[in-house]
């Protein structure tokens, strides 16, 4: 063998040992658990055949506790770069088979690598977490690798998209890199993330919880909104994060991603004309409607199992993504709530910050009332959501199917708030408050006072519903811009977003905003 045969030789030999993670055995406890290894992860996520492995002969420094004798090659995140559906993407993939993926001075520079590139070249960066958190042995110098990582995920906010998917343990300090990224998905009954475990919380509050009611995905998904999927699978984790790139732009400077569209644009949708029940008091579902309208009645919904009274998510208009957000009078009557607001700001922003237009499907009787929602600060809650609205600079078309009252009209995108188009259909009420609750405040003493106060108060909340209960006292006014026949909703939807194609609109200059967090 020649010494340059040799030399070739030894590096197919390091990359296999490199390929092998933390073994053979390693890989198969893995499996065990029903888990899959970072690069099969990788391998899911990616194109065929367009991954790029960088840093794949690094090693860690650490000499503590035995360490200087172990040196995993890659040691413990494999990293790189390849393309979803033909788009260049970032990827970083902790391997749990080396050193539980814990996070060390090293691992952390990897990661900041492939971020540092993903800034540099405008494109998005997927994380894959599966970790035992910071690399004990290696005390501070892990400590400091987190907050390298931070500090980049703060950076990139708003510049490149950012994703992590959670597929094994994510503990500690290590969950903010998550949380600081634009969407989590995390596996059902395989992943966790907490602030502290199990043992430590019985320490310090005598609390008995398992890791799964802590912090697993249903958790995260129905009670504290962490996580925007909770997924059954990996396999079905990664769909999600290639959906998701599907609707975003590879940066905030491009545009969103256009597909052809199959749907026809002028679809009339006869049942929405017959959506909205007579009585005020009856619902039905706003899925319907979003379904009716958006291409092909694709939706990817986000957040689903949380503050369902609020609806979010990706969808299509002649091939155009759009986020949509819509009230859900199916669940506590669309009523605008805490976490309602928050989830819907958070996205929003989201979508103002990518140049993605957005679509409001307003049917909202108000916020809810109440010490529960007043002592958790709903004000703020819905000040946020009031404030992205407000700032967002990308097309905004509002459509206000039934109810529009109060605070909670001005918060859903209204004109004043640079609603660009705000159609209403026949059955909408833009109003202060409702009939009812109007001639309460307005005749109360008159009614006391009245032969038949209950026949008086009814016909004073006719004269109100008369008078406000319909789209065409704001239409006068021009705070609608039309008022348009349900069942051509799509059709004037995409023609005035098509209109809006060249939008622009900037804010003043500033450092930043102090939205009201
Ligand atoms: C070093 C670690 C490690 C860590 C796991 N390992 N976590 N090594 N530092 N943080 C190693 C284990 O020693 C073991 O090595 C291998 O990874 C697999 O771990 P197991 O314990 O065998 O796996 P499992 O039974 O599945 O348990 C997984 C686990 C557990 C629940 C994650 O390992 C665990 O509790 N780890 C410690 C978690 C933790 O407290 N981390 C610090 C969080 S605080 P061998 O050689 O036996 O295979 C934190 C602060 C961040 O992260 C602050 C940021 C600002």
């Amino acid at each position: 063998m020649s010494k340059q045969e040799e030399k070739i030789s030894q590096l197919i030999a390091k990359r296999a040992e490199a390929r092998l993670g933390g073994g053979e055995k390693a890989i198969e406890k893995q499996h065990q658990r029903g888990k899959y290894t970072a690069r099969e992860r990788i391998a899911m996520l990616l194109d065929e055949g367009s991954f790029e492995e960088l840093d794949m002969f690094v090693t860690h420094r650490s000499t503590n506790f035995g360490m200087d004798k172990k040196h995993p090659l890659g040691d413990g995140v494999v990293t790189g770069f390849g393309t979803v559906e033909g788009r260049l993407i970032y990827v970083f993939a902790q391997d749990f088979t080396v050193l539980g993926g814990s996070l060390s001075e090293t691992m952390a520079q990897k990661i900041c690598k492939v971020m540092d590139m993903a800034m540099k070249m405008g494109a998005p960066v997927i994380g894959l977490n599966d970790s035992g958190g910071a690399r004990i042995q290696e005390g501070i110098n892990a400590l400091a690798g987190y907050s390298e990582i931070f500090q980049r995920n703060i950076l990139a906010s708003g510049v490149i998209p950012q994703i992590s998917a959670i597929l094994g343990p994510c503990a500690g300090g290590a969950v903010y890199s998550p949380a600081l990224t634009d969407f989590t998905i995390m596996t059902k009954g395989l992943s966790y993330m907490f602030l502290t475990g199990p043992t430590v919380v019985k320490t310090v509050t005598g609390e008995d919880v398992s890791q799964e009611d802590l912090g697993g995905a249903s958790v995260h998904s129905t009670k504290s909104g962490v996580t925007h999927f909770a997924a059954e699978s990996e396999e079905e984790a990664i769909a999600i994060v290639r959906k998701l790139l599907s609707y975003i732009p590879q940066n905030n400077l491009e545009e969103t991603p256009l597909v052809a569209c199959t749907d026809p644009i002028d679809r009339l949708e006869d049942k929405l004309n017959d959506i909205i029940p007579d009585s005020a008091k009856r619902s039905y579902d706003m899925y319907d409607v979003i379904g009716a309208i958006v291409d092909n009645g694709e939706f990817l919904e986000i957040q689903r199992d949380y503050a369902k009274n609020i609806i979010i998510g990706f969808a299509r208009f002649n091939g155009q993504s759009v986020g949509i957000v819509a009230n859900q009078p199916k669940v506590l009557a669309g009523v605008l709530d805490s976490n309602a607001s928050r989830k819907a700001a958070r996205f929003v922003r989201f979508c103002d910050a990518f140049n993605i237009p957005l679509v409001t499907l307003v049917d909202v009787p108000g916020f809810l009332p109440g010490t529960g929602q007043e002592y958790n600060g709903v004000i703020l809650h819905g000040a946020k959501l009031l404030y992205a609205y407000g700032e967002a600079t990308v097309p905004k078309v509002t459509v206000t199917l039934r109810k529009s009252y109060g605070g909670s009209h001005i918060v859903m995108s209204c004109k004043q708030l640079r609603g660009d188009v705000n159609y209403a259909w026949p059955s909408a009420e833009i109003a202060v408050m409702g009939a009812e609750g109007a001639v309460g405040v307005l005749y109360a003493k008159e009614a006391k006072t009245h032969e038949n106060p209950a026949e008086f108060i009814k016909e004073k909340e006719e004269e109100y519903r008369e008078l406000f209960a319909n789209p065409y006292n704001a239409a006068k006014y021009g705070y609608i811009d039309d008022v348009i026949e349900p069942r051509n909703t799509r059709f004037r939807v995409i023609k005035a977003l098509n209109m809006l194609a060249t939008k622009k609109q900037t804010n003043p200059a500033k450092k930043h905003g102090n939205i009201p967090l």
